[in-house]
């Protein structure tokens, strides 16, 4: 599997932080060339300083995935640098303050649908004008557990993941004779600083959460990255508008 990502150009959205960096690694360490994009200017500058230490390419361009014309941009950044765009993961997100339904904000529902929805909707939008123009490519959106069944106290976000889910389902349909492959990665809770500020705020919950994963441990950010790197990969040519749980088997009860 790791040969067929070496030198393939990669974007990465939310690589400054959490699943992102970790998988932005993990793909440099195959030998891809990384692009970076994220808000986290300090954390996305941060992740590609460390790749470059360590032997591999990246390019960090700040972005805002909820802009029309940043993400515009970003494509056309890496298509005149590298000339290609062979795979992207688009993962950034924002999980809002936890609330039930009635008492979510006006302000938490259009930050979260901006970034998680028209934020993925977006880097789709360009990154897939870009595959079908070259003749291929493949997409990873990350979703969650939240994009498949109810979340308590984070209505807004779990609307959100499930648009993933459904923008994902219906581009891959879409472009499956065009050889652009699109993928969901669904993970559980991850331990990753999003979920480091869950713990500080709500520590009850979050182990009632842990508990309630068959395997009793939250997810490990460079596993969701090895499904990544996976659904990239040429082992799973055949695989389209699939949605990949990595949750301890929480989904299957
Ligand atoms: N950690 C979990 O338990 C978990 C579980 C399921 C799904 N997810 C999803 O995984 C993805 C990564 O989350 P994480 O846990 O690594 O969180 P994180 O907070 O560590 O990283 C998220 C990154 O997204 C960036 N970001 C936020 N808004 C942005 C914007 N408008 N434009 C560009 N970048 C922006 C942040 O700056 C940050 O670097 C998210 O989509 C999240 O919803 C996380």
């Amino acid at each position: 599997m790791s040969e067929t990502l070496r030198d393939k150009i990669v974007l990465v959205t939310g690589g400054a932080s959490g699943i992102g960096r970790v998988t932005a690694y993990a793909l440099a360490q195959v030998g891809a060339v990384v692009a970076l994009a994220d808000v986290d200017e300090a954390g996305g500058a941060e992740t590609a300083q460390v790749i470059q230490e360590r032997g591999g390419q990246a390019l960090f361009v700040p972005t805002d995935v909820g802009n029309a014309a940043a993400v515009q941009s970003l494509i056309t950044q890496i298509i005149s640098q590298y000339g290609r765009l062979d795979c992207a993961f688009n993962n950034a997100g924002v999980e809002g303050l936890p609330n039930r339904t009635a008492d979510a904000t006006e302000a938490d529902f259009d930050h979260i649908m901006r970034v998680n929805l028209k934020g993925v909707w977006l880097c789709m939008k360009y990154e897939i004008q870009q595959m079908v123009a070259q003749g291929g490519g493949a997409i990873v959106n990350t979703a969650s557990v939240a994009g498949l069944l109810g979340a308590h106290s984070l209505p807004i976000y779990a609307a959100s993941k499930h648009a993933v889910v459904g923008l994902t389902k219906s581009a891959a349909i879409e472009y499956a004779k065009k050889g652009v492959r699109i993928n969901a990665v669904c993970p559980t809770v991850t331990r990753t600083p999003m979920i480091e500020r869950g713990l500080a705020a709500i520590p009850e919950f979050m182990e009632a959460a842990r508990r309630a994963i068959p395997m009793q441990r939250f997810g490990e950010p460079e596993e969701i990255a090895a499904a990544v790197l996976w659904l990239f990969s040429d082992d799973a040519r055949f695989i389209t508008g699939t949605t990949l749980t990595i949750d301890g088997g929480f989904t299957a009860q």
